[in-house]
C-alpha cells in the first residue's frame, strides 16, 4: 500500500473519471498541476452538460412549457444541491453570479454602496486575490467616505490576529472581507474565529472561499459567514458559474446590482420594484447549462465525500512539503501550520516563466507569475513571481516526486 495515499482512496478510479488526464503534451503524458487557476473536468460534469443541451435546454423561469420547466427545475435543483454543499439553511441565500469576481463585485457594489455608512471601513488583507481587493479599492475611491484596511500577513504566511484585532478595535469596520484559503500561500485562515472577531466588532464577514471550497469541507453555518463565494470552475465544474451565499435578511437588505429581466417584482415607467433575493441579484438569462455543470460536480464531490478528498490533501501537502522543501535552491512561500495544496516557490536563478517553460516541455503544467496577488508577492520580496504547483483530487505523490525531480533538472540546465 502506498503510505502516500489516504487510505481507501481510490485515486486510479478517479484519475479515470477525468478524460483528458490520458492525454499528453510534447508527447509526454499530462502531469496537470494547476487546478488552483482551474480545475479539470470529470466525465459527469461534461456528460451533465450535454445532456441538459441536447435533452433538456430552454430559458428559465419563463415559460410555461414543459422543456423550460424542466430546466427551470434543473438550475433550481443546482441551487439546493449547492445551499447543502455550503450548510446554508436555505435555497434562497444562494445567488448565481459568473464567477468569485463577480461574487465579489456584487457585495462590493449592493453591500458596500447600499448598506456601508460614510465613516466606515472594510478590511481585508495582503493575502488576498486581487478579486477580493480591486473591488475594495474601488469602493474608497469613488470618495464616499469608506475607507480601506489590510490585516498583515505574518513570516510563515498566516493572517497576523493580533493586527485583525487591533485594526477591529475602534468598532468602525463594517465589513471584514478575507480569503478561506490562499491562492498562492495556501494558508488556510481560521474562519470561524475570524468571523467571531469580526461580530464581535460589529462587522459583516465576507470569505473568499475560491480555495477554500474545493479543498475542505465548508459549513456557513458552522462558521457563521455573513457572506461566502466560490467558483465552479475550480470546483471541476464549468466556468461562467460562481456563487454568492448570503444571510438571507442582509440579501434582502442590500439594492440590486444589476437591473433588467428576472430581478423585478414590478415595473411601470415610473418606477420598478425588485425582487428578494436571490431572484434580486440575477438580472438576465442566467448560467443555466453551468448551473446543471455545477450541480454535477457538486454531486461529484460529495460521491467522493469531501472529508475523503480533504484526506488525501493532507497526505499529499505532507509529501510535497518533504519533497518539494528538499529541493536544492527552492524557497518556499509560506510555512502555515493550516495549509492547502498550493505551493508557491522561487527557484535560484531561475525565472518562473522560463521554469514554466522547461516544466512543459516535460509534460507539467504549472503556473508563473503573481497570480493575481502582487501586493502579496511584494510583502514576501519576490516582485519577479513565483511558479506555483496547486493539486486536484487526481494529484498524485508520482506527479509531486516528477515536479521535484524535473526542478532539480532545471537548476541544472539554466546554471
Ligand atoms: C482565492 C481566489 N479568489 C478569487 C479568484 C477569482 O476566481 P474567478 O476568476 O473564477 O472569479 C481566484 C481565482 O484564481 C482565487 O484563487
Amino acid at each position: 500500500m502506498d503510505t502516500r495515499i489516504a487510505p481507501g482512496f481510490d485515486l486510479a478510479a478517479i484519475r479515470r473519471d477525468f478524460p483528458i488526464l490520458g492525454t499528453t503534451v510534447h508527447g509526454k503524458p499530462l502531469t496537470f498541476l494547476d487546478s488552483g487557476a482551474s480545475a479539470q473536468k470529470p466525465r459527469a460534469v461534461i456528460d451533465a452538460m450535454t445532456r441538459c443541451l441536447e435533452t433538456a435546454y430552454a430559458n428559465v423561469h419563463r415559460g410555461a412549457y414543459h422543456l423550460s420547466e424542466t430546466a427551470t427545475e434543473a438550475y433550481e435543483a443546482a441551487r439546493i444541491a449547492v445551499q447543502r454543499f455550503l450548510g446554508a439553511a436555505e435555497p434562497e441565500e444562494i445567488v448565481f453570479a459568473s464567477n468569485s469576481t463577480a461574487a465579489i463585485n456584487l457585495v462590493a457594489h449592493s453591500f458596500g454602496r447600499g448598506v456601508l455608512k460614510p465613516g466606515q471601513f472594510v478590511l481585508t488583507s495582503e493575502m488576498e486575490h486581487h478579486a477580493n481587493m480591486v473591488p475594495w479599492q474601488m469602493l474608497r475611491d469613488e470618495n464616499r467616505g469608506i475607507g480601506l484596511r489590510y490585516v498583515r500577513v505574518t513570516d510563515r504566511g498566516e493572517l497576523d490576529l493580533e493586527h485583525l484585532a487591533a485594526q477591529l478595535a475602534d468598532g468602525k469596520v463594517g465589513l471584514v472581507a478575507v480569503t478561506h484559503m490562499s491562492n498562492v500561500l495556501g494558508t488556510v485562515t481560521p474562519a470561524a474565529q475570524i468571523a467571531r472577531m469580526a461580530h464581535e466588532a460589529g462587522a459583516k464577514v465576507l470569505f473568499d472561499g475560491s480555495q477554500a471550497a474545493v479543498h475542505r469541507h465548508v459549513d456557513v453555518k458552522a462558521i457563521d459567514a455573513d457572506f461566502y463565494v466560490f467558483t465552479g470552475h475550480k470546483l471541476y465544474g464549468p466556468t461562467g458559474i460562481g456563487v454568492l451565499y448570503g444571510k438571507r435578511a442582509l440579501l434582502n437588505a442590500m439594492p440590486p446590482f444589476l437591473g433588467g429581466g428576472d430581478m423585478i417584482a414590478s415595473v411601470t415607467l415610473e418606477r420598478t420594484t425588485y425582487a428578494e433575493a436571490p431572484a434580486r441579484f440575477e438580472a438576465g438569462t442566467p448560467p443555466i447549462v453551468e448551473a446543471v455543470g455545477l450541480h454535477a460536480a457538486v454531486d461529484y464531490v460529495n460521491g467522493i465525500g469531501m472529508e475523503a478528498i480533504e484526506a488525501h490533501e493532507r497526505a499529499l501537502v505532507d509529501h510535497a512539503m518533504a519533497t518539494l522543501t528538499a529541493v536544492p535552491g527552492l524557497t518556499l512561500l509560506g510555512t502555515a501550520q493550516d495549509r492547502g495544496g498550493v505551493f508557491a516557490f522561487a527557484i535560484d536563478g531561475v525565472h518562473p516563466h522560463d521554469l514554466s517553460t522547461y516544466l512543459d516541455r516535460h509534460g507539467i503544467a504549472v503556473r508563473a507569475g503573481r497570480h493575481c496577488a502582487e501586493p502579496l508577492h511584494e510583502r514576501f520580496g519576490v516582485d519577479g513571481g513565483t511558479t506555483r504547483a496547486s493539486f486536484g483530487l487526481y494529484t498524485t505523490p508520482e506527479e509531486i516526486d516528477l515536479l521535484a525531480a524535473k526542478l532539480v533538472d532545471a537548476r541544472k540546465f539554466f546554471a
